[in-house]
């Protein structure tokens, strides 16, 4: 036995060392302050662009790709939100696995280099369930949401503390030598707070106070709060944040939410905002002080389960960010604003060191100069009139379109300008098969498909009696969609009318968010509200029987309401009045107040259908087109790594689930107004239903399956079918990016790479057309439009115009096919002049293999 002082001299090394590579690796905390033009790193101002990516809208496989697309984009910092009802879906029991960990996803912002903004909320509206907050909250007893109310502050702060001490064990704030710079208390009170009276003004100072007694070591913001109390920074949302200030000397101007694009709803059009009008808006918060700024989203991702607020929000949260839903680079977008972000950034140093000093350059034309008695100039040229315009600035001549930024990063020579686009466009599109590759025949097809039929009305133990009609969210506790008001009642014999051939009418008033009437067992009409309106008032025909006839109500939430004062108090459900009108000689019988039965949930939810176990059935034929069917099918997983959807064209509405995980609320019965769609110019301003797109269509056909949730073969998929459809029809896709365009003129900037190229021929040389295959391991395979001239059109069909260099389609194809990326000066120089003393411009359409 060897004693305590018997330790040999190696393992006393060892020790050393350790502690050595201990210390060598541990990184030192940076200090996060701000002063009145920036928030400052380690005493340094910064120009920071920032990008909205929330966890659990993607896969934990999906994480460090989408944190890296967003750097190679040009961010600094990452944006999230952080979810309460997702980590305590039960009071005091949490969840941080999978999607939910978030202590993973700040990690990989950090391993990244990137920094974390947290906004902790915890009400974070975000188009999510609740605004976020867990539904238990709302059956605490004296409870006020967001107001001066002791219980809610209690919960509101526990969860805070909660989230920061997580943080902080892990040494995620910069403050320790993390990520996380920057932290959110509350989202967007200030929009609202009128309605909560004079409790608004005392809980915005208490939410103040108890975020900063947390002591994070970095700065808190509040967004859209005019009155955030010090030391709390005021930022802006909204489309444009350029004339925005904050309530202080001391606080730097800060956008939280530049809204990329906008959510879908079910039953909307598809909103898009090109991204020559958010260019113009991101350049012209930088250009007037701004130094902060994030895109709410960068990338949106998908709202799984039954995660979407609303009501009505699609499954599908792609806001038209720069990373699309499935997390692939959306050009011109994504590639547009990176060489914004560049120009900006060569700016950094000016915008940092000095107070802007706008002027006049005419009507609706500004210059803003960054200039330092130290020789640093920058400046901004803005036209925010609607028409071209050409500029003397500094004794040089400037053309900017209307609506549109120049940035000069030496305040001479033009790096970008916000409506002119180098960056290629790619139209991706899916490419269907079938959910069995083997099987063509309807009949095979059919055969693969096994089902359950879903009880009409009440079939659970569960099953409780109350008179009169409840509220359905008070009820289900959002425990499921569903919730069954069941009731018989007896017709005298004499009663029916079908003689005379008018008929019984069904009347339902229902606050939302859609119901389903049964009679007798049989669908006899349905009704569902809109994201403008979630009531429901339908008026049914129905033939009744004498004697006894049963009416079963199926009452459905479509997400749960996320936005405006008091919107936890909304309600849902069937209300009533529920009549029957049309009786003996048009009596009207109120059965509102009668004893109702009432079923929360489905049988087929009871008996986690949803997972595939459960005794399915085959024979007889395959049901289609009728109500409440669960159906069950096996599929392989298309070969490659392309992201994988579900197109569930040809069913109804319900949810879907991949091996057990749900991938949300399918409805591609719910179709977008047929008008709203017309042109879309992106001069001017923009709101969200200024450019929409898919008018008269289903709003989502497509539902993406993360690729982590599948296996190669034998993936079990299963689909809860409410109003009736045909699953034979269910096909899968892949995403894939067919077309690359880029259409250039000789009055564009040079690419800005090579803005601070010192050769003289580069910058002689002139624009530059570039294209690169999206995918590694392809190459451009052919070109399908190249005309230098006058070409018109947009990607995907362009034409020639009038004027037309001869030589450039072998040109083009001479400097692309079989690379992976090609670029050609789009000048007389490289490819003649057609046509001497026209505007000229280089279109060009390829594809890749
Ligand atoms: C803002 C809100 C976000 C999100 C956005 C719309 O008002 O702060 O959470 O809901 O609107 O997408």
């Amino acid at each position: 036995m060897r004693g305590r002082d018997q330790i040999p001299q190696p393992h006393l090394l060892v020790v050393f060392l350790s502690v050595l590579l201990t210390l060598a690796t541990t990184s030192y905390g940076v200090n996060v302050t701000y002063d009145n033009r920036a928030l400052l790193i380690d005493g340094k101002r910064r120009v920071l662009v920032s990008g909205s990516i929330h966890y659990p809208r993607s896969t934990p496989e999906m994480w460090a790709d989408l944190i890296q697309k967003s750097k190679d984009g040009g961010l600094d910092v990452i944006e999230t939100y952080v979810f309460w009802n997702a980590h305590e879906p039960v009071q005091n029991q949490y969840d941080f696995e999978g999607r939910y960990d978030l202590v993973k996803f700040i990690k990989l912002v950090g391993e990244a280099g990137l920094y974390a903004h947290l906004r902790i909320g915890p009400y974070v509206c975000a188009e999510w369930n609740y605004g976020g907050f867990p539904l238990w909250l709302h059956s605490i007893p004296g409870i006020k949401f967001r107001t001066d109310n002791e219980p809610f502050k209690v919960e509101m702060q526990r969860f805070t503390a909660k989230i920061v001490d997580m943080m902080k064990q892990e040494k995620l704030y910069a403050s320790q030598g993390g990520p996380i710079i920057l932290s959110q208390i509350e989202n967007e009170y200030g929009n609202i707070d009128s309605s909560y009276g004079p409790a608004a003004k005392s809980y915005i100072k208490w939410a103040a106070s108890m975020a900063v007694s947390l002591d994070t070591g970095v700065p808190w913001v509040m967004c859209q709060q005019a009155d955030a109390p010090d030391p709390i920074i005021n930022t802006c949302n909204g489309f444009y944040c350029d004339q925005f200030t904050p309530n202080s000397k001391n606080k730097p101007k800060m956008w939280t939410e530049n809204w990329s694009g906008w959510f879908l709803s079910f039953g909307g059009a598809v909103p898009y905002r090109p991204v020559e009008d958010l260019a113009f808006a991101v350049a012209r918060f930088y250009q007037l002080g701004g130094t902060f700024q994030n895109y709410y989203m960068y990338h949106g991702g998908t709202n799984f389960g039954r995660s979407t607020g609303g009501p009505f929000i699609s499954t599908s949260y792609d806001y038209d960010a720069p990373l699309d839903e499935y997390g692939l680079i959306r050009q011109p977008k994504w590639g547009h604003l990176k060489d914004l972000h560049k120009s900006i950034k060569l700016c950094e140093e000016a915008l940092v060191a000095t107070d802007p000093v706008t002027s006049s350059l005419g009507q609706n034309l500004e210059a803003t100069v960054y200039k330092t008695g130290t020789g640093l100039c920058s400046a901004f040229l803005a036209n925010f009139g609607t028409s071209d315009k050409t500029v003397n600035f500094n004794g040089n001549s400037y053309n900017l379109p209307g609506w549109s930024v120049s940035i000069l990063p030496d305040c001479k020579n033009v790096a970008l300008n916000t409506a002119k686009i180098n960056s290629m466009t790619v139209i991706p599109s899916f490419v269907h098969q079938s959910l069995k590759g083997d099987a063509d025949s309807a009949d095979s097809r059919s055969s693969s498909w096994s089902w359950i039929n879903e009880p009409v009305g009440i079939s659970k133990n569960d099953a409780f009696m109350k008179p009169g009609l409840l509220e359905q969210i008070n009820t289900t506790a959002d425990k499921s969609d569903y919730l069954w008001y069941s009731l018989s009642t007896v017709i005298k014999d004499n009663e029916p009318l079908l003689e005379d051939g008018s008929q019984t009418v069904l009347h339902v008033e229902s606050l939302g968010h859609a119901l389903h009437a049964f009679v007798n067992g049989k669908l006899a009409g349905s009704g569902t509200g809109n994201a403008g309106n979630a009531k429901v008032a339908v008026e049914i025909p129905v033939t009744l029987l004498p004697g006894k006839n049963t009416i079963d109500l199926l009452s459905l939430t479509a997400g749960l309401p996320n936005y405006g004062a008091f919107f936890d108090l909304k309600g849902a459900g069937i209300t009533g009045p529920v009549k029957l009108k049309g009786l003996e000689n048009g009596t009207t019988v109120d059965l509102s107040a009668l004893q109702w039965t009432y079923q929360i949930g489905l049988k087929g939810e009871e008996l986690g259908l949803s997972s595939g176990n459960s005794q399915w059935v085959t024979l007889p034929a395959l049901p289609t087109k009728q109500p409440l069917i669960w159906y069950k099918t096996s599929f392989n997983a298309p070969a490659g790594d392309d992201p994988i959807a579900i197109d569930f064209t040809g069913m109804g509405k319900g949810e879907a689930w991949v091996n057990g995980q749900s991938i949300g609320r399918y409805w591609p019965t719910n179709v977008s107004p047929t008008s709203g769609c017309s042109n879309c110019n992106y001069r001017g301003s923009y709101s969200s239903s200024k450019c929409l797109k898919n008018c008269g269509k289903p709003s989502q056909t497509l539902y993406h399956v993360p690729r982590s949730w599948v296996e190669s073969s034998g993936n079990t998929l299963v689909l809860f079918e409410e109003i009736g459809g045909d699953p034979t029809q269910i096909a899968l896709a892949t995403k894939q990016s067919a077309i690359l365009c880029s259409h250039v003129s000789e009055s564009h900037p040079l690419p800005v790479d090579m803005w601070s190229s010192n050769s003289e021929a580069e910058r002689k040389a002139g624009p530059v057309l570039s294209l690169e295959c999206p995918f590694p391991n392809q190459v451009i395979s052919s070109i399908k439009f190249a005309s230098f001239g006058t070409p018109r059109g947009t990607c995907g069909s362009f034409s020639h115009g009038q004027c037309r260099s001869p030589r450039t389609l072998s040109i083009v194809q001479k400097a692309c096919i079989g690379s992976k990326s090609c670029s050609i000066g789009a000048s007389t120089s490289t490819l003649g002049d057609p046509c001497r003393g026209v505007a000229k411009s280089l279109a060009v359409e390829a594809s890749c293999a």
